[in-house]
């Protein structure tokens, strides 16, 4: 079983670990990252075997300042003033790869571009103290839900790995937004941690939309963020056994009948219900009920995000869900 020990008195055993070709889970301000040595690839290839994640799914990686960055990745101005406004925090960039920059391919499934993002807190020190940079997929097993605490890591991958960094509940909790900068324009891959609108406002210009190629299409169209019971969207009305995940003051008709309820954020803070996701989608789950029941939430600022999770969340399952 995993050791889980806090962000205090983990770094020398993290190190360690990494330094060893090992991974460890670490919390980031967004999710919690499984992370390995990006420029080893038996460290890369252990990522990928603990969350058992098919191969062709590419990482971020992730670094410790904008030099380090550089050498991994091309800037132009625009990757450039968005490094630096969002950098340290919840963005994304996907860029063209500078030459011989010693990351394994593996972390880029051999595309000749890179996600690249630099964390806050614990994950940056870390970064810092290896002088390399870190390959971290979300802290999951392929297909469920993020982890936003090092229990959930734990319960989750805790027989597969060494060590989980408790860094206490992640204040965004949800991962990364993705953009690819290209030729000047900025394309949103997958929406996130920081709204899009944040990132017009900041770059001047409207964000372009839509995946260029499949494997452009972050966590895919398949189903992704899957809990155990099925979810229903945009639920006006409570069935019979199912659990109800709410948002905001106004209750889906039969509430009262829902197994199990769970507000994201009673006064309709999508902040809030960011960063209640997934732990609150966890939660639901572990009720029993057969499907999660999700009231209505509004599609601006992080709302795209939340309702892009829960989208995937409730797309067909290739396997069938829990029994009734
Ligand atoms: O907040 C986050 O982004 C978290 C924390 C741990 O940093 N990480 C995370 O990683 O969500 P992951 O592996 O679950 O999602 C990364 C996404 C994948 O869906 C992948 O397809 C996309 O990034 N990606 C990686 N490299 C790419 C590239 N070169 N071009 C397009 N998409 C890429
Ligand atoms: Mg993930």
């Amino acid at each position: 079983m995993a050791e889980i020990l806090p962000v205090g008195e983990a770094m020398e055993r993290a190190l360690a670990l990494l330094e060893g070709g090992d991974v460890v889970a670490i919390p980031t301000e967004t999710v919690y990252g499984l992370a390995g040595d990006a420029t080893n690839g038996v460290g890369v290839a252990r990522i990928f075997e603990a969350k058992g994640r098919p191969r062709f799914n590419p990482l971020i990686a992730h670094v410790a300042d904008l030099a380090m960055a550089e050498r991994i990745a091309i800037f132009d101005p625009m990757s450039k003033r968005l490094a630096e406004m969002f950098w340290p925090g919840p963005l994304t960039l996907v860029l063209p790869q500078q030459a011989g920059n010693g990351i394994h391919p593996l972390v880029t499934a051999g595309l000749d571009t890179i996600a690249l993002r630099m964390p806050r807190g614990f994950g940056g020190e870390l970064i810092a103290r290896l002088g390399r940079p870190l390959a971290a997929p979300s802290a999951n097993s392929s297909g469920k839900i993020s982890a936003t605490t090092a229990q959930a890591v734990a319960a989750d991958l805790g027989a597969k790995i060494q060590l989980v960094v408790d860094g206490g509940a992640t204040p965004v909790g949800l991962e990364s937004t993705i953009v690819k900068v290209e030729g000047g324009t900025v394309r949103l891959l997958r929406p996130g941690g920081i709204a899009a609108a944040d990132i017009e406002a900041a770059v001047g210009t409207k964000l372009l939309r839509g995946a260029i190629s499949g494997i452009e299409a972050p966590g895919m169209l398949a189903s992704h963020y899957a809990p155990g019971a099925s979810v229903r969207l945009n639920a006006q009305s409570v069935a019979e056994g199912e659990a109800l995940l709410a948002f905001g003051g106004d209750r889906a008709d039969g509430w009262q009948a829902a197994v199990a309820l769970l507000n994201l954020s009673a006064s309709g803070d999508l902040r809030e219900a960011a960063s209640n996701l997934f732990a609150h989608l966890q939660e639901l789950d572990r009720s029993g009920a057969a499907t999660i029941a999700v009231e209505p939430i509004p599609v601006d600022g992080l709302g795209e995000a939340i309702n892009d999770r829960l989208f995937r969340a409730a797309a067909p399952r290739d396997k069938v869900g829990r029994a009734p």
